[in-house]
């Protein structure tokens, strides 16, 4: 299979991960980064040239696309998309794991439990606000245009003023979100590929104030999800569109909660704490994706019989 690896280079881990899987299943790999990648469109044709040569036929795309150049590279995802090739992940389902709001907009109305949410313009209401998404303390998350986002704990209703003055003033939008407070539960991560999770790992709580537990590059070890938990992170990654997507999720009284759905999880922090590979399952599933989809052709070739 000829594969195309879209990321802004060769170096970065997954990137070299999932190469170095695709070739030791024997497929012909290139990297492409995908702002060195023109889009060409005329009547009937869409071509993508890359260094001002034109790209050959492709069997399936993974894209990795870089924040920074997020609206650049969803065109280049898309445009290998109208040519037909297979992608892992497409760009529409890319670009609503990239928006928080759309995302969770489409978990909650799915009946997928979300950590409670509230979306508004207008700050002179906090209290309001505040109570329905029940009390402090709260996150804001800002949703920045660039896909970039931000996110600070408010533990009381000024500082959460104080916050959203700024944030407003800033002219950026935000959510306001319920708290969940994991002490006794597990911060989850899990890694979907297809209609399964390959792998689950949890952050280690660490101790001190609340705004800590929110660092990045918090220790990760593997987890065990449950069977409903392991099915709430497949139905996510389905209802965002998401083939391959981490679907971070809080366990806590006994509920557990999709927050966040993200649609090119990096795999370092993933093998290093499961000591497993995950490259390889995503390009066994550009693997199935390819074939069933020369299987449909073959079918509608055949007139619909087989
Ligand atoms: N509703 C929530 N309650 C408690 N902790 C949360 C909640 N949402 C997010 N967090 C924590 O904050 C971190 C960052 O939030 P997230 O929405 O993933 O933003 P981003 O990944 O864009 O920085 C998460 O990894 C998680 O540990
Ligand atoms: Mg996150």
């Amino acid at each position: 299979m000829r594969i195309v690896l879209l990321s802004r280079s060769g170096t970065l881990y997954s990137t070299r991960r999932l190469s170095e899987a695709a070739r030791r299943r024997g497929h012909d790999v290139r990297l492409l980064d995908p702002v060195e990648c023109e889009l060409v469109m005329t009547g009937g044709a869409v071509e993508v040239f890359h260094r001002g040569r034109k790209v050959g036929p492709v069997d399936a795309v993974i894209p990795r696309i870089a924040q920074s150049v997020a609206n650049y590279g969803l065109a280049v995802v898309e445009h290998f998309g109208l040519r037909g090739v297979v992608l892992v992940n497409d760009s529409s389902a890319i670009a609503q794991a990239r928006n928080k709001l759309r995302c969770l907009q489409a978990l909650a109305a799915r009946g997928i439990e979300v950590p409670a949410t509230v979306m508004a313009r207008d700050a002179t209401q906090i209290r309001q606000l505040v109570g329905r998404v029940g009390g402090v303390p709260v996150l804001v998350k800002l949703l920045q245009a660039n896909g970039r986002t931000g996110v600070m704990v408010c533990e009381s209703l000024q500082s959460l003023g104080a916050a959203l003055e700024t944030v407003l003033g800033l002219g950026q939008n935000f959510i306001v979100q319920q708290y969940v407070d994991r002490r006794g539960g597990r911060d989850l991560r899990a890694l979907v590929v297809g209609d399964r999770v390959v792998a689950a790992v949890r952050r280690r709580p660490r101790p001190g104030r609340l705004a800590r537990t929110l660092g990045r590059g918090a220790r990760l070890a593997e987890a065990v999800l449950t069977r409903e938990q392991a099915a709430l992170a497949v139905e996510s990654a389905r209802v965002v569109g998401l083939l391959v997507a981490a679907v971070d999720m809080v366990e806590a009284g006994g509920k557990t909660r999709v927050f966040e759905v993200n649609a090119s999880p990096g795999l370092e922090s993933l093998e290093k704490a499961t000591g497993r590979d995950l490259a390889s399952p995503i390009i066994l599933l550009a693997e199935q994706e390819v074939a069933s989809r020369s299987g449909a052709r073959v079918r509608r070739a055949d007139g619909g019989r087989g």
